[in-house]
């Protein structure tokens, strides 16, 4: 199942799966970090995964129900008798993994502040199962406000179990969702959080998230005019094609279709869901356009970049542009491991719907989803112009799905008021904090709704030029830019001086 209803997924970089909704059947499990060689003796791998007693609902107080969360701890960086720093890796939409309690840009900071590590499953997601099913009914107790809170038990909780000083600093960190909660965990407790790294965290609730194609544009055009022009070109062609008959069996053999076209140009919302997911597969390679992430390495889907993208699109020696998009189409199936491409709404829906924690909706894409319909927005729709992608995936057709999938309750007007409510709750980009740095990347459609510029020096940007979703978190590579280098160095320099304060 490719197409999912999840275009605004931001993502899971805590996750081998990596954004579930690309690379759903393309993952690598176990992680691919400090995997022992025969040169190296093998040293037994750690097990990290502790459990946590925690409060279902944190604004009931007469309610005692709990469950267990999942969180990961890593010890060695520190030194036993003087814990005066924690870290905390703050969990997102999609399963936790352990690999980032050995690897990642934190774990250098780790050692050069001698840290003991943290690292919390966000509720409801991977193991972390507070309900026994994933019910519109159980899914009121998924909201960022609960995670937060969470948050904050768990933070007190640790300073008695391991011992930590008295006078503690914690500093969190996250990246995309996890990136905003780490600066809201700072203006919501800020006795307990002493500074947060909030990386590619998108502060603002939308309802249409219509910028993001706009960067995505703007990154094609980064890469070459042509590319931007030949694009859209082919994605007006796709419209013509859908005209007549035999245009519509010709797309089902260019574009792999699963189901024919034809027997279903009449539904509205398999035709959005066609376009979309056409317009998805610039959104995934931009958004982690050379990111160095870890879930892809050794995989083809490292190895296609904008650049990539491009040179297929660009390649004046198949003559029509919409067969070059076709090109780049079958290298994400085959990327992907998809047999076909399938844009029927009806089956996604159904999927989506599955409240068992055994359905593959369940490894986060009905979660972050519900979380979206609830509280968020994001949508990346086609609304915006000039329009490159179609104009086919309207808002109208994304609250849909909140209506299709989690009953009518949740429409438009709902949204408004939900995303209005979450921009009130948390100041939106006028958020008010001190010892929080925002980071963004200028590649990420994300950051369009992310601080980027700041005149606060208790609360600065780093907008780095060049650089994909969460960059800054990755381990170094002999191939990062200059610019992501020395934001690396001074996202340090400010933890330094927090410390130091
Ligand atoms: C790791 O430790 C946790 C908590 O003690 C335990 O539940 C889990 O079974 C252990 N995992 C392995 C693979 O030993
Ligand atoms: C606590 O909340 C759960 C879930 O809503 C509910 O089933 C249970 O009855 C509540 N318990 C109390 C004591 O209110
Ligand atoms: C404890 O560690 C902190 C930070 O590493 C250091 O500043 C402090 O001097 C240490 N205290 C003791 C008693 O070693
Ligand atoms: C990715 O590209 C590198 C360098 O060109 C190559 O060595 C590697 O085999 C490629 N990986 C895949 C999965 O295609
Ligand atoms: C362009 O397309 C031709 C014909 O399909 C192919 O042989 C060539 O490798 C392509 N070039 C690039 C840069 O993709
Ligand atoms: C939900 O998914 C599970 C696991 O794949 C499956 O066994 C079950 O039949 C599905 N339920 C519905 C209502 O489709």
């Amino acid at each position: 199942m490719k197409h999912t209803p999840i275009l605004a997924f931001l993502f899971i970089i805590f996750t081998n799966t990596y954004a579930w909704k690309y690379f759903h059947n393309g993952r690598v499990k176990g992680g691919n970090l400090g995997s022992p060689n025969k040169n190296n003796p093998i040293k037994e791998p750690q097990n990290f995964t502790r459990w946590f007693t925690q409060n279902l609902d944190h604004f009931d107080v007469g309610n005692a129900t709990t469950w267990q969360q999942r969180y990961y701890v890593n010890e060695d960086f520190s030194q036993k008798d003087n814990r005066s720093v924690a870290f905390l890796m703050i969990g997102g939409e999609g399963e936790a993994t352990d690999v980032w309690m050995t690897a990642g840009q934190w774990v250098e900071y780790a050692k050069q502040f001698k840290a003991i590590i943290f690292q919390v499953e966000h509720r409801f997601y991977g193991k972390s199962r507070p309900t026994p099913d994933l019910s519109v009914e159980n899914l009121k107790f998924l909201t960022s406000e609960q995670a937060l809170a969470d948050l904050a038990i768990f933070i007190s909780a640790m300073n008695e179990e391991y011992n930590l000083a008295t006078d503690v600093k914690w500093i969190a960190f996250g990246g995309s969702y996890p990136g905003s909660l780490a600066a809201w965990l700072r203006l919501k407790y800020p006795h307990l959080v002493h500074g947060s790294v909030s990386t590619s965290g998108p502060l603002l609730a939308v309802p249409d998230f219509q910028d993001y194609y706009q960067v995505v544009a703007d990154d094609l055009r980064v890469v070459s005019e042509e590319c931007y022009t030949a694009v859209k070109a082919a994605f007006a062609q796709v419209d013509v094609l859908l005209q007549g008959k035999d245009g519509q069996k010709t797309l089902n053999t260019l574009f792999q279709l699963c189901d024919p076209i034809e027997d279903n140009v009449e539904n509205e919302n398999d035709i959005s869901n066609f376009y979309s997911s056409l317009a998805e597969n610039f959104a995934g390679i931009a958004q982690y356009n050379k990111d160095n992430r870890l879930s892809t390495k050794g995989t083809l889907l490292e190895n296609i970049t904008l650049d990539t993208v491009c040179s297929i699109i660009t390649n004046i020696s198949t003559e029509k542009e919409i067969n070059r998009l076709a090109d780049f189409n079958s290298l994400m199936l085959v990327a992907t491991h998809e047999e076909c491409l399938d844009y029927k709404y009806s089956k996604m829906i159904s999927e989506m719907k599955n409240e068992s924690w055994e359905a593959t909706a369940s490894e986060g894409g009905r979660q972050w989803f519900f979380q979206t319909c609830n509280e968020f927005g994001f949508y990346q729709t086609s609304d915006r112009k000039p329009q490159i992608f179609s104009d086919k995936f309207p808002l109208q057709f994304e609250i849909q799905q909140c209506t299709d999938i989690f009953g009518d309750k949740f429409n438009g007007n709902y949204l408004d008021y939900a995303t209005k409510r979450t921009n009130t709750l948390y100041g939106a980009l006028e958020i008010e904090v001190s010892n929080v740095v925002f980071v963004h990347g200028s590649v990420d459609p994300w950051h369009a709704l992310g601080i980027t510029i700041s005149d606060n020096k208790n609360a600065p940007a780093i907008f780095i030029k060049g650089t994909a979703h969460c960059a800054n978190m990755y381990p170094p590579s002999d191939t990062d830019l200059p610019q992501l280098e020395s934001a690396r160095v001074e996202i340090g320099k400010l933890i330094q001086s927090w410390l130091d304060t």
